[in-house]
């Protein structure tokens, strides 16, 4: 297996499908907003959600297409949280994925409605996916809105700045980070067993669920790392921002070393997890690995 070429194929196809969101152009009364939107979406960014859900699309029935709007959709929600995460009553950062971040770009007032915006635009383009089923686009809905929101997402952004300047232990770490950033990857897994043409089998949503708790553990720590230990330009967002913010982080609590044992412990899991649960593990299994020595 190349991974490489296998990772850029379906960012390949994401970034397609991403595109076409403006394919009818960025015109009308209301430019501006969409160019807020559009700015923000393309603008690079790993496409680490739309590649797993089309993975596990694909490691179940052989295909990605049919996954191609919910991988969609996911990175539109992804986006949305980290537009409204950089604003000044958030994390206050003024770089993304390499550019002025999204409120520095088009004023405070006009981020916050392009990430309202992409919000209800990937629930749209999941409702209304002709890839896949009504009744499929109903329960990807609800996967994608359950791990967005209050014992999700905003639940996870809720504690990391409720909990900011406080002492927590690793419980309440995990806690945060599972709601922040794990809940989010997982839906993006779970909506490629949803999108499938073959129905998954209970030990597989199983897996899957396994997967991507272990590799969303896995992936907030190493953010946290890439925050004290790499630099702006490689990272294309401001490194340490967490200590001025006084987060709760992974590098915080248990110091670089130890969050590398970390990261490699929960990778093995996460890789053991798909192993044996699906035909073709070898891309998951990869992306683990990969996302694990990640320097951005
Ligand atoms: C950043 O997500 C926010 C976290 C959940 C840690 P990514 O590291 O996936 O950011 P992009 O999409 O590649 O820019
Ligand atoms: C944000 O976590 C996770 C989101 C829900 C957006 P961080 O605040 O650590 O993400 P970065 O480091 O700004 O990308
Ligand atoms: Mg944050
Ligand atoms: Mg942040
Ligand atoms: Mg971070």
């Amino acid at each position: 297996m190349d991974f490489e070429r296998e990772y850029r194929e379906a960012r390949d196809l994401a970034e397609s499908g991403l595109q076409s969101a403006f394919a009818d152009g960025v015109d009308g009364p209301h430019r501006e907003l969409l160019e807020a939107m559009e700015y923000s979406l393309l603008a690079g960014g790993k496409r680490v959600r739309p590649v797993l859900a089309l993975k596990f699309c694909e490691a179940l029935c052989g295909d990605m297409e049919p996954a191609l709007d919910y991988a969609c959709g996911v990175e539109m929600l992804h986006t949305y949280s980290l537009i409204h995460d950089d604003l000044p009553c958030m994390d206050n950062d003024e770089l993304r994925r390499g550019k002025p971040t999204c409120h520095v770009k088009y004023g405070e007032w006009l981020a916050l409605l392009a990430g309202d915006a992409l919000q209800a635009a990937a629930f749209e383009r999941l409702a209304a996916s002709r890839r896949t089923t009504p009744a499929a686009n109903g329960r990807a809905c609800a996967i994608l809105a359950q791990a967005a929101g209050r014992s999700g997402m905003c639940g996870g952004q809720y504690l990391d700045i409720k909990w900011e300047g406080r002492t927590l232990d690793g419980e309440d770490l995990s806690r945060i980070n599972g709601w922040k950033t794990g809940a989010l990857l997982e839906a993006a897994c779970l909506l490629g067993l949803t999108a499938s043409t073959v129905e998954p089998a209970p030990e597989q949503w199983e897996a899957a669920r396994r997967y991507a708790q272990q590799l969303g553990m896995a992936f907030q720590i190493r953010d946290d790392m890439l925050d004290v230990e790499s630099t702006e330009e490689e990272l294309g967002k401001p490194i340490g921002s967490d200590a001025v913010n006084g987060k709760n982080t992974y590098a915080a609590l248990y110091g670089l070393e130890k969050c590398g044992e970390l990261v490699a412990a929960l990778t093995e899991k996460a890789k053991e997890s798909v192993g044996g649960a699906f035909e073709r593990p070898e891309f998951l299994c990869a992306l683990a690995d990969s996302l694990a020595a990640r320097k951005n």
